[in-house]
């Protein structure tokens, strides 16, 4: 199996793909938002002590529990596990694949539209007196037809990378489109810090005000520290399949790590810089992406390009971590159902991007769940996957190395490949330990505020 398998052509792109699915909308539209709307600076560092407590060690053991079994997540926990239920959290990250990749692709869609609008020029007709911009973007996501035709052509660019394969598709994109990436960020970070009144945005992002924390805060943190590394549902055990056993996993899994945060609170600093250099609110929500920094654009010297630049980026921050999940599901239909690779992502992109369909159509006239009350099935989708779907399945990982696959087991894959790396067992399963208590706490505290 492992002969016919796929492989990385090299290290590099294999990092540059992990990072390019931990890369992406949830790190810069949805970490400068909750950092906006939670505390800032207090957040972010909640935010980092979670990246590392509970991020590193499930990252580490998804990396290894690919590399092991060279299968998909179901495959690979059958696998490990003597063909026990314990595939059943395969199948729940399968699942959470289909949910995740529904509601983001529409986003995805969002941001192409917003390209778009800023090549036009359209921004220089918005204004914040009038709230032309809160009125466009609402009109948009809100119409019938507009946000679909969005959606579908980014669900279609999808399809055509991960058809290309490992190497040929996601290694070959993320090698250009990652760089790109970093390239676009700095050149907007270098334009936030140089507008007059910049130090306010910084202040906001580094210096900690507790009192500003709030307990939601804390509880988003720990699941967003799922959502920003791909965690929970089996995307990094995919990527870690396709490694062959040369490959120094704590030394990836930190500059994975690494950079994912490294972006994040880059594009803080371009955000919240030119929000505060033109006096906007830092605590407007989902919309500040799409709301304030439009507004925002024709107010700031070279506004028309960085407009453009800055809704371009987020675009290829969305299209590389969409590719991750779409993968998720063609491995498992490659490996499990000996399906071709056209088949599985042509079939399952179009299932995923028809959900999609009534994600979008749910934030204008047409909501499933209406019946139910004023939930619509967009927020449904994303609330599911990231406040249960992503912890449970990072718990029962965590789980299942401790406990079923065996710590040793565990470290023994970790060496393979590393020449440095010696921590003692105790301190490992210190660390599963911490990390499985905390999203134990997590999910807990979700639960009781459902129940209560
Ligand atoms: N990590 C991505 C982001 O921060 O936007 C989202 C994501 C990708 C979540 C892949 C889960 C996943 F499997």
């Amino acid at each position: 199996m492992t002969e016919n398998r796929e492989h990385w052509g090299s290290r590099f792109g294999f990092i540059l793909a992990a990072a390019g699915s931990a890369i992406g909308l949830g790190n810069i539209w949805k970490f400068p938002h909750m950092a906006g709307q939670h505390g800032g600076a207090a957040f972010t560092l909640v935010y980092l002590i979670c990246i590392i407590v509970v991020g590193l060690p499930i990252l580490l053991a998804e990396f290894a529990i690919g590399r092991r079994t060279q299968l998909n997540p179901v495959g690979a926990f059958k696998a490990l596990s003597g063909n026990s239920q314990w595939k059943w959290v395969g199948l729940l990250g399968l699942g959470a694949a289909f949910v995740i990749l529904s509601f983001y692709s529409v986003v995805g869609g969002w941001t192409l539209k917003y390209t778009y609008l800023a090549l036009t020029g359209a921004f220089s007709t918005f204004s914040s007196e009038n709230n032309v911009a809160a009125q466009v973007f609402n009109n948009f996501i809100s119409d019938p037809i507009q946000p679909i035709f969005w959606h579908v052509l980014f669900m279609g660019l999808c399809i055509l990378i991960i058809n290309k394969g490992v190497k040929g598709g996601i290694e070959r994109w993320s090698k250009i489109l990652m760089p790109l990436l970093l390239v676009l960020l700095l050149v907007l970070v270098v334009r936030g810090v140089t507008l007059e009144g910049a130090g306010e945005g910084l202040r906001f992002l580094f210096a900690p005000k507790w009192g500003d924390l709030d307990a939601e805060g804390v509880i988003l943190a720990l699941g967003h520290s799922f959502f920003t590394i791909s965690l929970g549902m089996g995307t990094m055990i995919t990527y870690g399949s396709y490694l062959r056993r040369d490959t120094d996993l704590l030394r990836a899994a930190l500059s994975v790590i690494v950079l994912d945060t490294v972006i994040a609170l880059l594009a803080g600093v371009a955000i919240f810089t030119a929000v505060f250099a033109l006096g906007q609110d830092p605590a407007e929500g989902p919309g500040l992406i799409f709301v304030v920094l439009p507004t925002l654009f024709p107010l700031m010297p070279g506004g028309a390009v960085f407009g453009v630049l800055f809704f371009f980026l987020l675009f290829v921050a969305a299209l590389t971590s969409a590719i991750s999940i779409l993968e998720v599901v063609t491995a498992y239909f490659i490996d499990e159902k000996g399906w071709s690779r056209s088949r599985a992502t042509v079939t399952f992109g179009t299932i995923i991007a028809a959900v999609g369909v009534f994600a979008s159509l749910s934030l204008g006239d047409f909501n499933v769940l209406a019946p139910l009350g004023d939930l619509t099935f967009f927020d449904m989708l994303d609330g599911l996957s990231s406040k249960y779907l992503l912890p449970i399945g990072g718990l029962l990982t965590a789980i299942f190395v401790m406990k079923r696959w065996g710590l040793t087991n565990f470290m023994e894959e970790l060496q393979a490949g590393s020449a440095w790396f010696k921590l003692p067992q105790r301190l490992v399963w210190g660390f599963f330990l911490v990390a499985g208590l905390v999203v134990a706490y997590i999910l807990f505290d979700e639960v009781l505020g459902i129940l209560v």
